[in-house]
């Protein structure tokens, strides 16, 4: 298909359906919501203009706005970083539902830190940490978990966090790279060509990273305490292996609405 001519500027606001139009020639599925989105952040033509076009030449509409919705929470998104999925919301639903009076919450590999907000803002005021080795995460993250909520880390994995930790994190989320080396290029041009490989390439079956945390988990856990994952449907019994091996009583949890596979690991 040949490149899309870039959206004209407006010399008046333009009307909602040539907005949609224009998304809807470029493909977007959601054309209507998406309009109403953009038509809403943009104050003048001009800049509606530049928000339609870097929409329709294919920039996440998350980055365009500058923000995703997540668990009710508005969440401030920057390029190079990734975007919160919605299905991850499953993952802080069962963090909630298997420890509701969590004190201490750890939000490992954080990216925007979505997770960890959308726990604290649930559980009212908790010991919050969020960890991430990229340091463009970890500038965002400290957009939408404030110096007074919580305290955001860099570093690789539990190396970031402080020691005084140990053994006493009530619930430790950690949606990592889970995508196999060899399925990045697969993915749709959004994640590939908008968010960095460190936040996507989990190694060659898509697990490194997450084997690697379940077998730190336990010295970081209290009794009680549970290490919460996101995997594909397909890596979920090798995920339930894992964390069975590094000692956590586990289970997988699914949810055909969001299409999202968790698996939770107690420390018994
Ligand atoms: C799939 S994204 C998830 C981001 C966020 N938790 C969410 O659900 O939106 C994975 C994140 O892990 C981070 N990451 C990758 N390798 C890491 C490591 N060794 N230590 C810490 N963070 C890492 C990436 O920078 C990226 O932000």
């Amino acid at each position: 298909m040949p490149p899309l001519p870039p959206f004209p500027p407006f010399s008046s606001t333009p009307s909602r359906a040539l907005v949609v139009a224009a998304l809807r020639a470029a493909g977007c599925v959601f054309a209507e919501d998406e309009a109403e989105l953009l038509l809403a952040a943009a104050p003048t033509p001009g800049e509606l203009a530049t928000l339609v076009d870097r929409r329709i030449t294919g920039e996440p509409l998350e980055l365009v706005l500058g923000w995703a919705e997540f668990s009710g929470l508005r969440i401030a998104v920057e390029p190079g970083v990734f975007v919160p999925r919605r299905r991850t919301e499953f993952l802080v639903e069962q963090a909630l539902a298997h420890v509701p009076d969590a004190a201490v919450v750890v939000d490992l590999c954080c990216g925007s830190g979505a997770v960890g907000a959308a726990l604290a803002a649930a559980l009212g005021p908790v010991e919050l940490h969020a960890a991430d080795i990229d340091p463009a995460a970890v500038r965002c993250a400290r957009r939408n978990i404030p110096e007074a909520d919580g305290q955001v880390h860099t570093g690789d994995l539990f190396e970031a966090l402080p020691v005084g930790l140990r053994g006493r994190v009530d619930i430790l989320a950690a949606n990592v790279p889970y995508v196999p080396t060899d399925e990045v290029k697969l993915l749709p041009a959004e994640a590939r060509d908008h968010e960095p490989l460190v936040a996507l390439d989990g190694g060659s079956d898509g697990l490194d990273l997450l084997r690697r945390v379940a077998i730190e988990a336990p010295d970081w856990l209290t009794q009680g305490g549970c290490l919460l994952v996101e995997t594909s449907e397909r890596q979920a019994p090798a995920a339930v292996e894992a964390f069975t091996r590094a000692g956590l009583r586990t289970r997988p949890a699914v949810s055909e609405e969001e299409y999202a596979h968790v698996v939770i690991g107690t420390r018994p």
